[in-house]
């Protein structure tokens, strides 16, 4: 092979494995979660009775399968033939996007492939509240209501569905914990502008809430 073409070949798969090496260094790949678990919990009743907010966490990891079960819990595809969801939403039109803020970065839940894809290769937990055990809880989430799969719906429809679909599934969030016994908030108190400008939002994407999640503080 003439000398020129075997350098040219060697650029070409210098700048790959480049370009290889800092997507893995960014975390840029999707992430695998384990499969959800999806049987066992404590009785509906119980954890109904011990649903609270708690504002104290402590700053302990969650494992990656605690991580998928309450993913699942929240959002998951519990019929695979329907792709439908643990909480409803209006029209079927699953608008609402959970964003994972944890210390390795910011992702998004990808419901039917169990994974979560990333968005930012950077710890954003503090930019996801203005209070402060934001920063320290090791799960934050942020629901985004996606206007482009909201049809034709406008003005007041569009405002009261998506709020009442984030409800839902910050409901499931509420109980997953209570049955774990992992503490949760849900918040309004969110610099919206600020998170979106971060997360990098389209305009027609709209944060409606946010929600920490981790172990109680000792
Ligand atoms: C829509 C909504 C927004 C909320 N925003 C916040 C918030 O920004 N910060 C906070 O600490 N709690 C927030 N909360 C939690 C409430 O303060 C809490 O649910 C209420 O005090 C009742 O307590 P309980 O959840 O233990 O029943 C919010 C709750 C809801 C439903």
């Amino acid at each position: 092979m003439p000398k020129h073409v075997l350098r040219h070949f060697g650029l070409v798969m210098l700048t790959l494995i480049a370009c290889a090496t800092l997507a893995v260094a960014q975390g840029l790949n999707p992430v695998p979660l384990p499969q959800p678990q999806t049987s066992g919990g404590r009785p509906l009743m119980q954890v109904l009775k011990d649903r609270h907010t708690s504002r104290e966490f402590s700053s302990q990891k969650l494992p990656p399968q605690v991580l998928s079960n309450l993913l699942w819990a929240a959002f998951g595809v519990n019929r695979p033939d329907s792709g439908k969801r643990t909480a409803p939403s209006a029209m079927n039109w699953q608008e609402i996007d959970i964003y994972v803020a944890t210390q390795d970065g910011l992702y998004v839940y990808d419901a039917k492939a169990n994974a979560l894809i990333p968005v930012l290769a950077q710890d954003v937990r503090g930019a996801t509240g203005q209070q402060p055990f934001v920063k320290e809880a090791p799960v934050n989430l942020f629901y985004v209501a996606d206007l482009a799969k909201t049809g034709r719906a406008g003005g007041e429809d569009q405002i009261l569905y998506t709020a009442a679909d984030t409800g839902f599934i910050a409901q499931n969030v509420y109980l997953f914990c209570a049955s774990e016994g992992l503490a949760a908030v849900v918040r309004g108190s969110v610099d919206r502008g600020a998170l979106a400008k971060l997360a990098k939002l389209r305009p027609d994407q709209k944060i409606i809430l946010a929600q920490t999640v981790g172990y109680p503080k000792k």
